[in-house]
């Protein structure tokens, strides 16, 4: 199971029509004020409002939020849903109380908000941190804005959110919030019984000068240290240690080429210095056990980014430490539609030595079991039922219609695998080779078409300059949901994004290239993923599942006892079946489906179905002017024949599970393929294409491509982008293992190409190109409207 963010989003959507919580009346012994109070009892956290009897702009507020280990942020949401909603969000800071007003664009980490003065002033004797709770009391004034708040309602909806984590920097009010794991939801406020004639006496004990809290207003500028500059030069700088940085770094390393890699995150394991050691074993961290593969999102301290438009893993391995270890051997037929010498027979090479060191597994319990294997009966019983034939996913990649497959997971000595894990050591042992972990890379550094090097900014704050040789390389490897970041921040992309970063320059701390030099690219445009719906079913027949709920904290013994042995539950992940099939559209286009089935819970079969290789949707990545990416426009089923075959599929499976010999059941007696859709699809966290490579130079007209068939931008001279954003297409199974086999590919070509100054700028003068983008992009879709699509 994912639980991604925006497996969230869905689920807060629904909350909003399905709430019964509600604020009841509470009289505070600590201040005398009566609010409309709700309490989450099981999560401690408590939220109360009181209002004046005309209803302005202000309200009184007094937000209870629990610590853990005496870290945690609470937050409420003031119209309900997180998105486009004024949030206010408060944490401790030692003895201080930060408090900080946000606005989410999308589900990531929020922006600091500063559309209109909003500020919160404490009230001191409700404002106080003890050992086991905050609670902040405060007058918060223009808080209550057209759309952004629903307290002028009759019937307000607000929103809560927990983490048990503290922000990055607990002394930054602007700092990023972790995701709010702890717990979240919703609840109703009657907005006549929280008026009180006494309001004003109340709101006159608001003092800033007391208590713990400061005063929250909009955020001054920040102020950005100079860069020092690194005296190590490098023939290549990779930015990013994600499956494809990592195989890039170390192929290119290996012919003898030094090569800095840099990681905005930690290690991964504690052998290359995690201190996210297991309670049970401090050789291990979660992210090394299969069996936790699909709950890394449930377990505090996982190390998810906070600024991407969609989930991902912000540590060394990148999503491939966090994901849920599907390692699906694309088919040949997934590079039809990759450009000329990226084709299946011309990568046949690179896949062999990903697989020499990462082959993957569809046995990894030493003892050859399966166990906790219910569900993968009753479906092959079904699946048998109607002609599907099993097969090996990874002995026979090639099937892909009606056919279900044991898992094939990137599983390596009962450990998870990937390229941290079967690269690195490698890595380690050449000369040449640096890692640099928790450094982010801001930027590249240009000077024209030539990139002289990078601009990072170290976990304190500091900046430093890091330099390649004359005729060095950068590699950005960032990933699909944060390379366009890199990009834009480096003056290359549509020129509407590169406003935007420009107008953020205060809060980001990135400097744009002079508007002249701006290289007119469509970076972001060519977004697509797996568009996912969960189906669950009811198996007839009882089973209990495996409890997966543990393993992190306290193992159950015997399981414990097996996996030392190599063997059992815990050498699994949780998924217990692959199966895929195809469809012709009536646009004669072949469509992929993908079941991706497991049993985290008792009596329930939940069966992941993706739709893959052949769809023909496109969204669009953006940035907000606090450095967040994100959906400009959401790339799930905007193609009727996208949509048709993923319906074909969602009533395929209703179909087979209502006839009166099935073992399965949909867990919504009644429920629709339309209802299904539209309640249930969720983003398949595949995301590619939002640097695509191909032929056609994005900076010409109707061009549509970002880097070329070496990898290296348009328009630059040594610039490359390696990792999920240059796939033209998407594959059929799970992203990784292609994106590890692309990376293989491109490392070879980056390695041999010889660095021209000035090769690179064919195309019509940039300046012009400027002003067609905004035009077009403009007039196609309005801000406010990609904005409510969200
Ligand atoms: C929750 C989830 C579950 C998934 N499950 C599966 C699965 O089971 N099977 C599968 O095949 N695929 C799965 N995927 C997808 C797969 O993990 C990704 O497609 C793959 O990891 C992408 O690799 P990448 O190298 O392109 O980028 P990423 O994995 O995103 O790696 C990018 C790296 O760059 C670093 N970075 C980013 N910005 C900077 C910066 N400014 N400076 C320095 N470093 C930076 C990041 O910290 C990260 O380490 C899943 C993805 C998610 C999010
Ligand atoms: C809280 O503080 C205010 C202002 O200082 C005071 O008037 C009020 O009585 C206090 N409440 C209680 C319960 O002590
Ligand atoms: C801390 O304060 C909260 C909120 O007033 C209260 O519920 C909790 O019992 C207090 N904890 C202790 C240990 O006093
Ligand atoms: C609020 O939203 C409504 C409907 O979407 C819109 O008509 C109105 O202009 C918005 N008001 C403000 C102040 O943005
Ligand atoms: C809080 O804000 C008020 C009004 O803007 C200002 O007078 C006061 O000095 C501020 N206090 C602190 C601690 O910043
Ligand atoms: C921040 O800087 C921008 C321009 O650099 C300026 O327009 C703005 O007024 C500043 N804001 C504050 C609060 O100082
Ligand atoms: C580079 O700088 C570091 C300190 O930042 C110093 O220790 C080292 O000796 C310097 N190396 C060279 C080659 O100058
Ligand atoms: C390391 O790189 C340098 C060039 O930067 C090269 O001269 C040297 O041979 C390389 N060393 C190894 C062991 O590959
Ligand atoms: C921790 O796990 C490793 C790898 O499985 C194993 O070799 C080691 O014995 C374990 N340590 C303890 C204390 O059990
Ligand atoms: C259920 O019945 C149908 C039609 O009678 C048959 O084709 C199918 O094989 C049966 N399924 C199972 C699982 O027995
Ligand atoms: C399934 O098992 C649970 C507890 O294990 C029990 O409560 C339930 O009644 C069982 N259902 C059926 C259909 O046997
Ligand atoms: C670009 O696309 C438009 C609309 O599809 C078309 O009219 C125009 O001829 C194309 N331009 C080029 C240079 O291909
Ligand atoms: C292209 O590069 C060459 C060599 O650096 C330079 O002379 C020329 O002006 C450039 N052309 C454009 C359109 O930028």
């Amino acid at each position: 199971m994912r639980c991604t963010l925006s497996g969230v989003a869905a689920l807060l959507g629904l909350a909003a029509t399905a709430t019964a919580q509600r604020a009841t009346t509470y009289s505070d012994a600590a201040t005398g004020i009566d609010f409309q109070r709700y309490l989450a009892t099981s999560y401690k956290f408590s939220f109360g409002v009181a209002l004046p009897e005309t209803v302005g702009s202000d309200f009184i507020g007094q937000m209870v939020i629990p610590l853990t280990d005496s870290a945690g942020w609470g937050a409420v949401s003031l119209k309900g849903g997180m998105l486009n909603s004024l949030l206010f969000v408060a944490w401790a800071d030692g003895e201080d109380i930060q408090t900080t007003f946000r606005l989410a664009g999308s589900y990531a980490n929020p922006d600091v908000y500063s559309d209109t003065e909003v500020t919160a002033t404490p009230i001191a004797n409700g404002t106080f941190i003890n050992s086991t709770h905050i609670s902040y009391t405060f007058l918060c004034e223009g808080c209550i804005i057209a759309n952004k708040t629903t307290l002028g309602n009759e019937s307000p909806i607000l929103g809560w959110a927990i983490s048990d984590t503290n922000p990055t920097t607990a002394s930054d009010p602007t700092s990023a919030l972790s995701y709010h794991s702890a717990g979240f939801g919703q609840f109703g406020v009657d907005a006549a019984a929280a008026q009180s004639a006494q309001y004003a006496t109340w709101a006159s004990w608001a003092s800033a000068g007391t208590g713990t809290g400061g005063n929250t207003t909009v955020p001054g500028n920040t102020t950005f240290p100079d860069p020092t500059t690194s005296n190590v030069t490098y023939d290549v700088i990779v930015v990013g240690g994600g499956p494809a940085g990592i195989i890039a770094a170390e192929r290119i390393a290996e012919k003898g080429q030094s090569v800095l890699l840099i990681e905005r995150g930690p290690a991964n394991t504690v052998a290359l210095g995690s201190a996210q050691a297991l309670a049970w074993n401090d050789t291990l961290t979660a992210y090394d056990i299969p069996a936790l593969g699909s709950s890394m999102s449930g377990l505090s301290g996982t190390k998810f980014c906070s600024d991407t438009a969609s989930t991902a893993g912000c540590l060394l391995g990148g999503s491939s430490s966090i994901n849920g270890l599907n390692f699906i051997h694309p088919p040949s037929h997934d590079w039809e539609r990759w450009p000329k010498g990226w084709n299946s027979a011309d990568i046949a090479d690179a896949e062999a030595r990903l697989y020499e060191r990462n082959p993957g597994t569809t046995a990894p319990s030493d003892d050859g079991k399966y166990y906790n294997d219910h569900a993968f009966k009753v479906l092959s019983t079904q699946l048998g039922s109607k002609g599907w034939t099993e097969v090996d996913s990874i002995e026979k990649p090639e099937e892909k219609h009606n056919v279900y497959s044991r898992p094939s997971w990137s599983i390596k000595d009962n450990l998870r695998a990937g390229p941290a894990r079967t690269y690195m050591p490698f890595a380690k042992q050449l000369p040449n080779f640096t890692l640099q972990l928790n450094t982010k890379v801001l930027q590249a550094v240009r000077t024209g078409s030539t990139i002289t090097g990078v601009l990072t900014v170290a976990e304190d704050g500091s900046r430093q300059i890091i330099k390649v040789k004359t005729g060095g390389k950068v590699v950005i490897a960032a990933g699909a949901m944060s390379s366009p970041r890199l990009l834009w921040n480096s003056g290359i992309g549509r020129s509407d994004a590169l406003a935007i970063v420009k107008s953020g320059a205060s809060q980001t701390g990135v400097t744009l290239p002079a508007e002249s030099s701006w290289i007119d690219l469509p970076v972001g445009h060519h977004l697509q993923d797996h568009a996912q719906v969960m189906l669950q079913f009811n198996a007839k027949s009882n089973f209990s599942a495996y409890d997966f709920t543990d393993i992190a904290t306290d193992p159950v013994e015997s399981d414990l006892d097996l996996y030392y042995q190599g063997s059992g539950p815990i050498t699994q992940a949780a998924q217990r079946m692959h199966l895929w099939t195809s469809a012709e559209g009536a646009d004669g286009r072949t469509r992929y489906l993908q079941g991706t089935a497991s049993a985290m819970s008792s009596g329930v079969i939940t069966i992941r179905s993706f739709l893959t290789h052949g769809t023909k949707t496109v969204g669009e990545l953006g940035i907000t002017a606090a450095g967040n990416t994100v959906l400009n426009t959401k790339p799930w089923l905007i193609d009727d024949e996208d949509r048709q075959a993923m319906s074909d599929f969602v009533q395929w499976w209703l179909d087979l599970s209502s006839s009166s010999n099935s073992t399965l059941e949909y867990i919504t007696p009644g429920a629709t393929v339309s209802d299904i859709l539209s309640t249930k699809m969720i983003s398949g966290d595949h995301w590619v294409g939002s640097a695509r490579m191909g032929l056609d130079d994005g900076r010409n007209a109707n061009g549509s491509s970002v880097v070329d068939l070496n990898t290296k931008v348009y328009g630059t001279d040594n610039l490359f982008v390696v990792d999920a954003s240059i796939h033209p297409d998407l594959p059929t199974g799970n992203t990784q293992s292609i994106i590890m086999i692309t990376a293989e590919h491109a490392a070879e070509k980056i390695a041999a190409f010889t660095v021209t100054s000035g090769s690179s700028n064919s195309t019509a003068p940039i300046a012009s190109r400027c002003n067609t983008g905004l035009t077009r992009r403009g007039a196609r879709i309005p801000k406010s409207y990609r904005r409510r699509q969200l």
